[in-house]
């Protein structure tokens, strides 16, 4: 008997205005201004960001997915064990297709447990996922994967994956407490799969993050939208123009937004005031690129095994599989 998909909503609308409300206040009433960067996915934003993985520019969606592909048998054999498939950030889910067929064909998969913070991204793919796979049980959750996941839907041994580079758009210390958590909530056995931007040039790498359409430069702009439509803000996004920089130091591209001109913005639900100086920027993202050995070691020293790693012919992008 096919099986009704379940949503089940851990973070209300009333729960991410009160953690917005935190973020604003922590991030952009100090000196150095910043927005942490899943405040870009409201609708608009899951939307937009559905645009840029076609643009030319940004080679990290087809890549990953050419790797899910040419992968597939190999990680239905690695990961043959696994009863459900549990994805953070998991947006469209359009790449997951690949895994989802490869670990029911060929192996014992029978549920999938896609978690986003975009209750709109999260729905349309629960949708079309129940169509294209009637058989596989469904339990979608709006959530935050930075918060408590001790108690998912499980039915069997899990892999977790986190697709999409979405492991660099946390700052060291958050990836290392990801890891931690990841640690304490899997079974010894269970697996962890991580698609993750590798280091390589900057004329390739800085261009995905500031495409020549300007559709990377309207998503970043929509995180003022957000914090406008939640807050009763009176940011006026035309008047930030888009930054997107290779920090070589820290190795990661750094996406911000530069006040055009002096600003003056009201926060009403906040009762609080921002000034910005013409040409002060604020930090909206980062997006680490890695190197495969010290990514290795850096799982090795949370407590994984790295198993198996997939990597294109250009070196841009590994899909690496670990086991707790
Ligand atoms: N996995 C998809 C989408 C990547 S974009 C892909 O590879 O194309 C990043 C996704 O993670 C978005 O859908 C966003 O809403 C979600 N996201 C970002 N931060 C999150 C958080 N802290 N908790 C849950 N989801 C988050
Ligand atoms: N996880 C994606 C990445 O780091 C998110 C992303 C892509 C992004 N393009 C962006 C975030 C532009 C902010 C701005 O590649």
């Amino acid at each position: 008997m096919d099986m009704e998909p379940t949503v089940d909503v851990r973070l209300t609308e009333a729960d991410l205005r009160d953690a917005l409300c935190t973020d604003v206040l922590l991030g952009l009433s100090g000196r150095r201004k910043w927005l942490p960067s899943k405040w870009f996915y409201d609708g608009q934003g899951s939307k937009l960001f559905e645009a840029i993985t076609e643009l030319p520019e940004y080679y990290p969606t087809r890549t990953e997915r050419a790797l899910l592909r040419a992968g597939a048998d190999e990680i239905a054999i690695a990961a043959s064990g696994a009863a459900e498939l549990v994805e953070l950030g998991s947006g469209s889910s359009e790449k997951t297709r690949l895994l989802l067929s490869s670990l029911s064909e060929h192996g014992s998969l029978r549920s999938y447990v896609p978690l986003d913070v975009s209750e709109f991204a999260l729905r349309a793919a629960v949708g079309w996922i129940n169509e294209e796979f009637p058989r596989l049980e469904i339990h979608g959750v709006v959530g935050d994967f930075m918060s408590r996941l001790d108690s998912l839907p499980r039915c069997g041994p899990r892999i977790v994956v986190l697709l999409g580079g979405t492991l660099g758009n946390l700052v060291p210390a958050e990836r290392a407490e990801f890891f931690g958590r990841m640690y304490d909530v899997l079974e010894p056995g269970e697996q962890l799969m991580l698609g993750v931007g590798l280091v390589t040039d900057p004329a390739v790498m800085v261009p995905a993050y500031d495409d020549a359409a300007g559709v990377t430069a309207e998503f970043n702009r929509n995180i003022l939208q957000v914090v406008n439509n939640r807050l009763g803000a009176d940011f006026e996004p035309d008047r930030f123009a888009h930054v997107a920089v290779w920090d070589a130091d820290n190795e990661w591209i750094e996406m911000r937004l530069e006040a055009t001109a002096d600003m003056t913005v009201t926060i009403a639900d906040l009762d609080l005031v921002i000034e910005f100086a013409a040409g002060e920027q604020m930090r909206t993202e980062i997006s680490a690129k890695f190197r495969l050995t010290p990514f290795h070691g850096e799982l090795a020293a949370a407590g994984f095994r790295p198993q198996r790693c997939w990597t294109d012919p250009a070196d841009r992008f590994a899909v690496v599989l670990a086991r707790r």
